[in-house]
């Protein structure tokens, strides 16, 4: 029996797949499936893999480690992993986050945040924007707005979470066309009344924002946009929390892109390229504020498990000693140029990228499906994202070569170009 028909047979109907490729290993950049096929990863992992597959140094330190420690629960004993990955994260992020608290995931993170920011102002309100994607759990889905389908049949999710607009020109109703700027001024004066009419601002906790939208789009917040919301939050007295759990470590151009946009938050989210494949989250704020966290009302068996901490500060040594945060603006161009050919075309709405994260935005999901489908064929694995999935993303590793990567761009292209015309055209 194939891994495909073995795998319908026991797993669960409810996970989405993206495609159904029976994996037998992945090396560097690329996939190598059960019969011997190699598929250019430009997916990451859903944005996880910043160095490719198998970095031999992330590979040395996660057999090193596992062979020392595998477990034991950072609540239990103190191991140099976990203290020496904090050590790390704080000299690349922006000054002041200084103290961690690790997790398994982003949900987990995203879900402590809400704990902190609740416990240290003693509100309740937090506000997110629409489109944004925070995870799974039933906490992180209550802020989780990217799709409707990630709250249906749930019932009552967390209450007091209010949502508000996140400038997208593209999504807006509001005609005609304008640019970002003007969509962030727009929205911004939507919070305004938000804290009018809905949600006095004295029950602000917190702000909930992705910088760059992932799951909703791969659309960038204008930086004036977070710096005017980084004002409100302390005219109200409200925390701003970044969710960097897609954007860090160089995958939004910079090791975060509040550092990039020289924002400061009250808290970052972290989880994805922060393990470097193995599953790891942090939140991350400064001490004075952790301090106002109560002592045992927050933990995790599993978070900050030790592989997890070597896997993923070897996989940042490799990010900080192959300059790699510096490289990934020169990827995003790179994908853009290879673009060129297909950006013209009427069903490409828009062509977006900030360091490197880059989507291709389509007129609809027949279209992105079709297209994305077609690069399988070529031997390159894309996924979508967007409300509808109308959105094509690339997202190559960091240390990807340059030939590859124009490759398989190439790929996508000639299969955009292959798509019949049959395919639905915009309005
Ligand atoms: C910005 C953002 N926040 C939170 C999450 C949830 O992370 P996880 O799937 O590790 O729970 C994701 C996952 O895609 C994400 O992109």
């Amino acid at each position: 029996m194939t891994l495909e028909a073995r795998a319908r047979r026991v797993l669960s109907p409810v996970l989405g797949n993206y495609t159904w490729l029976p994996l037998e290993r992945g090396e560097g950049s690329w996939l190598i499936t059960t019969d011997g096929r190699r598929v250019l990863d430009l997916t990451c992992g859903i944005a996880v893999t910043p160095v490719g597959h198998a970095h031999p140094k992330v590979v040395k330190a996660v057999q090193e480690q596992a062979g020392k420690l595998m477990h034991i629960s950072a609540g239990v004993a103190k191991y140099e992993a976990n203290v020496a990955l904090a050590e790390f994260l704080r000299g690349i992020l922006p000054a002041g986050m200084d103290t961690f608290v690790f997790q398994n995931s982003g949900a987990e993170a995203i879900e402590a945040a809400v704990k902190l920011s609740r416990q240290a102002t003693g509100r309740e309100g937090v506000i997110v924007f629409r489109g944004g994607f925070h995870g799974r759990t039933t906490g992180a889905a209550s802020l989780t707005t990217s799709k409707a389908a990630y709250r249906r049949g749930y019932g009552a999710l967390l209450p007091e979470v209010h949502v508000a607009p996140f400038p997208y020109p593209l999504a807006c109703r509001i005609q005609p066309r304008h640019d970002a700027e003007a969509c962030a001024e727009h929205c911004l004066d939507e919070i305004e009344a938000m804290l009018e009419h809905e949600v006095p601002p004295e029950n602000v906790a917190a702000f909930i924002i992705e910088p760059v939208l992932g799951e909703g789009g791969y659309v960038p917040a204008p930086a004036s946009f977070l710096a005017a919301l980084r004002e409100v939050a302390d005219r109200i007295g409200a925390l701003l929390v970044m969710d960097e759990i897609q954007t860090a470590f160089g995958r939004g151009g910079g090791w975060t892109v509040a550092e990039r946009h020289g924002v400061r938050p009250d808290i970052l989210t972290l989880a994805k390229a922060l393990g470097g494949g193995m599953p790891l989250g942090a939140l991350v704020a400064p001490r004075a504020l952790h301090e106002r966290w109560p002592t045992g009302t927050h933990g995790s068996t599993f978070g900050g498990n030790p592989v997890s901490c070597a896997s993923g500060l070897a996989t940042l040594q490799v990010i900080q000693e192959e300059g790699l945060v510096a490289r990934a603006d020169r990827v995003g161009e790179i994908v853009a140029e290879e673009l060129l050919p297909i950006a013209r075309d009427e069903r490409v709405r828009e062509i977006r990228r900030i360091g490197a994260m880059i989507a291709v935005e389509l007129d609809d999901k027949a279209t992105s499906k079709a297209a994305v489908a077609g690069a399988l064929e070529r031997d390159v694995l894309l996924i979508t994202c967007g409300s509808h999935d109308q959105v094509v993303r690339f997202i190559p590793p960091l240390n990807i070569a340059e030939d590859d990567l124009r490759k398989g761009v190439r790929g996508f292209v000639s299969a955009f170009k292959a798509l019949p015309a049959a395919t639905p055209a915009r309005a």
